[in-house]
C-alpha cells in the first residue's frame, strides 16, 4: 500500500475545532463542512457524527482530528505529498494492535529504563543477526516516544546498510559518519517537520572504515552533547554478524534492547550475545520478540 503524507499546517492547538483542522489539512472543503454544521445543528450531534452520518468523513478523518487537538502528532494517507515509508507505522497507523504493542515496549522502557535526571537517555538496538527487525523497531519506538512529547534523536549508526534516512526520506549527505570524521557538528540532525519533537541523525556517506570512525573519542564527545539536547536517543545498528560495530557502540552507550526475530534468531546467538554484552558492562535493559506469529483462532464447535 503506498501513503503519502499531509498534515494539518499550524501549530496544533487544543481549542481549534475538528472541522478547522480537517479543513486545514484539505480533508474537508467550506462546504461541506457548512453542510455537516447544518446537519449537526437540526439533530443536536456532535460535529463527528453529523459528518460520518452525512459520508463526508470517516472515522479515521476524526481520529487524526482528535489526535490534533490533543497534539499527538501523526501522518496521514494523501495523494498529494512524497511519502515517508509505510513501515513507519507509528506515523500511519496509530491505533493500530502492533503500534498498541510499540507502546507497551514504550511503557515498560519508561518505567524501567528512561529518565533524564539519572542521565539514562541513551538505547542501543541490537541484535545478533540480519534481517530481525532492528531499523523498524528504532525508528517506530523513536516516533511513539516524541508522540509522549519527549525531545527524541534517532541516530542511524548502522554505517554499513543505512536505512533510517530512506524511511524519514532523508538526503544522507551529511550524517554520523560525518560528525565522527569531525566534517559535521548539530546540522547533521535532521528534524522531522511533521512530527513534532522527533529529529533524525541519518548514518551519512557509507564510510570504508566504520569501525575505526566508531571507536574515535569522537563518538562520546557527540553522546554528551546530544544527551543534553535530547530526553531519549534511540540507536539503530548493524547486526552483530556483520561486524563488531553494534558491541563498540553499546559498550560506549553503556545500554542496549536486544532484540530477536521469531522463527530467524537462533536462541544460541542470542544468548551468547547477551552473555557477551553483559561480560562487557553493558546494561541490558530488555528483549523484544519480532514477529510473533498470531495465535491461530480455536473454532468454536
Ligand atoms: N514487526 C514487524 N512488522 C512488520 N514488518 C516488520 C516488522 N519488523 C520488521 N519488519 C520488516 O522486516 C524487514 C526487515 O526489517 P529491518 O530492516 O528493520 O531489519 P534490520 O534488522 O534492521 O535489518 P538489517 O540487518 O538489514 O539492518 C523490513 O522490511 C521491515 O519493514
Ligand atoms: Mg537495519
Amino acid at each position: 500500500m503506498k501513503m503519502t503524507v499531509s498534515v494539518a499546517t499550524g501549530a496544533p492547538r487544543a481549542n481549534r475545532s475538528i472541522g478547522a483542522i480537517l479543513m486545514d489539512s484539505g480533508v474537508l472543503t467550506p462546504e461541506n463542512a457548512e453542510r455537516i454544521i447544518l446537519f449537526q445543528k437540526e439533530n443536536d450531534i456532535r460535529f463527528g457524527e453529523a459528518a460520518i452520518r452525512l459520508g463526508m468523513l470517516t472515522e479515521a478523518d476524526i481520529q487524526y482530528a482528535l489526535s490534533r487537538q490533543f497534539s499527538y502528532a501523526y501522518l496521514r494517507a494523501s495523494a498529494e505529498k512524497k511519502s515517508l515509508s509505510d513501515e513507519l507505522v507509528a506515523a500511519y497507523q496509530p491505533f493500530s494492535p502492533r503500534v498498541e504493542q510499540l507502546r507497551a515496549i514504550r511503557s515498560q522502557l519508561m518505567l524501567r529504563w528512561f529518565d533524564k535526571t539519572e542521565q539514562r537517555q541513551v538505547l542501543t538496538v541490537v541484535a545478533a543477526d540480519a534481517r530481525v527487525g532492528r531499523s523498524y523497531l528504532a525508528a517506530n519506538l523513536a516516533i511513539i516516544f516524541s508522540q509522549l512529547g519527549e525531545r527524541t534523536l534517532l541516530i542511524d549508526a548502522d554505517m554499513r546498510n543505512p536505512r533510517q534516512h530512506e524511511m524519514f526520506l532523508l538526503q544522507n549527505k551529511v550524517g554520523l559518519s560525518t560528525v565522527l570524521a569531525g566534517r559535521s557538528r548539530d546540522e547533521a540532525i535532521i528534524r522531522i517537520t511533521d512530527l513534532a519533537g522527533l529529529y533524525v541523525l541519518p548514518s551519512g556517506p557509507i564510510p570504508p572504515n566504520p569501525l575505526e570512525l566508531l571507536s574515535k573519542m569522537n563518538l562520546d564527545e557527540f553522546l554528551i552533547h546530544a544527551r543534553a539536547s535530547f530526553d531519549v536517543i534511540i540507536i539503530d545498528t548493524p547486526s552483530l554478524s556483520v561486524g563488531e560495530d553494534a558491541a563498540m557502540i553499546a559498550a560506549r552507550t553503556g545500554s542496549v534492547l536486544a532484540l530477536a526475530r521469531a522463527g530467524k534468531t537462533r536462541i544460541s546467538a542470542f544468548n551468547d550475545m547477551v552473555q557477551g554484552l553483559i561480560e562487557s558492562g553493558v546494561a541490558v535493559v530488555g528483549s523484544v520478540l519480532n514477529d510473533v506469529p498470531e495465535p491461530k483462532q480455536v473454532k468454536k464447535k
